[in-house]
C-alpha cells in the first residue's frame, strides 16, 4: 500500500513543487492549505499524471482547523511523512512591526508546525517509523535585518526540530530541517520592494533535491540541509 505524505502550505510555491515531487516517488499526497481552489488544481495535476493526491483545507494558525484536518487525513490513512512547509514573512524595522504581524508569523511558522507535528506524532511513535520535515530557511541559522519576527520564528523552528529529533531517535522517526536560501516563489510578490527573483533558487530543482534527501533509506538520515545559490545570499 502506498505510504501517505502530508504537506502543509501546498497550494503554491515550494509546497506545491514538493507535492509534485513526492507524488512521483509513489507516496499518496495529502495537500493542505487555505486556498482550496489552488489545492484542487494541484491534486488534479497529480492525479492526471498517474499519482494520487487529496486536497484538504488547513489553516495552521488555527488549532481547530488542524484538529479537523487531522480527522480528515486519518480517514485516508496514517501518514508516515509530514512536511511542515506553510510559512509567511512580513519584513520591516522592528519598531514598525505590528503585534498582529509578529503573532501571525510566530503562529504560522512556529506554533503551526508544532501543532501539525503533534497531531500526527502519536501514531508515528506507535508505528516506530516516520519522517517529519521542517521547511525552515537560511534565516533559521543566520540573522537578517528588518526580519526580526521571521528570523525569530525560524530560529525557534530549528530549535524545536532539534529537540524533537533527540526525543524521537528511539522511535526510529527521522526529523529533518531544510534551510534554503532565497527561492523564486510567489512569497516575494507580497513583500514591498524589488527582488532579483530570476537569480533565486528554482523551486522545482530545490524540491527534487529535498525529496531525494528526505527519502534516504534505512538508518541514514540527513538531519539538516543548508541549500544555497553557489553565489551565496542576496
Ligand atoms: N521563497 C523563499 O525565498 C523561501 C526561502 C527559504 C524558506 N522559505 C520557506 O518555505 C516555505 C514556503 O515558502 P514559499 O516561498 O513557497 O511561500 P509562498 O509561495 O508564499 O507559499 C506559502 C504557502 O504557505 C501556505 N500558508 C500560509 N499561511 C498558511 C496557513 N495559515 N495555513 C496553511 N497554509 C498556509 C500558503 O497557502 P494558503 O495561502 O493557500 O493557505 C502557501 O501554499 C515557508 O515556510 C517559507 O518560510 C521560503
Amino acid at each position: 500500500m502506498a505510504k501517505i505524505a502530508v504537506i502543509t502550505g501546498a497550494s503554491q510555491g515550494i509546497g506545491r513543487s514538493l507535492a509534485h515531487q513526492i507524488a512521483k516517488t509513489g507516496y499518496k499526497v495529502v495537500a493542505g492549505a487555505r486556498s482550496m481552489d489552488k489545492l484542487e488544481s494541484l491534486a488534479g495535476e497529480i492525479n492526471n499524471a498517474g499519482g494520487t493526491a487529496f486536497a484538504l483545507s488547513l489553516d495552521v494558525s488555527d488549532s481547530s482547523s488542524i484538529d479537523n484536518f487531522k480527522k480528515e487525513v486519518e480517514k485516508l490513512g496514517i501518514p508516515s511523512m509530514v512536511i511542515n512547509n506553510a510559512g509567511i514573512g512580513r519584513f520591516g524595522p522592528t519598531d514598525e512591526v505590528s503585534r498582529e504581524d509578529w503573532d501571525i508569523q510566530l503562529n504560522t511558522n512556529l506554533r503551526g508546525a508544532f501543532l501539525v507535528t503533534k497531531a500526527f506524532l502519536p501514531k508515528m511513535k506507535r508505528d516506530q517509523e516516520g519522517t517529519i520535515v521542517f521547511i525552515n530557511s537560511v534565516a533559521g541559522i543566520q540573522p537578517f535585518s528588518h526580519s526580526a519576527a521571521y528570523v525569530a520564528s525560524k530560529f525557534g523552528l530549528r530549535g524545536f526540530a532539534a529537540a524533537l529529533r533527540e526525543e524521537l531517535r528511539e522511535y526510529n522517526i527521522k526529523v529533518i530541517s531544510v534551510h534554503p536560501g532565497a527561492v523564486n516563489t510567489p512569497f516575494w510578490e507580497s513583500i514591498p520592494g524589488e527582488f532579483p527573483t530570476e537569480d533565486m533558487l528554482d523551486m522545482d530543482v530545490l524540491a527534487e533535491n529535498i525529496v531525494h534527501n528526505i527519502q534516504s533509506p534505512g538508518n541514514l538520515t540527513v538531519e539538516e540541509m543548508i541549500i544555497r545559490r553557489v553565489g551565496g545570499d542576496f
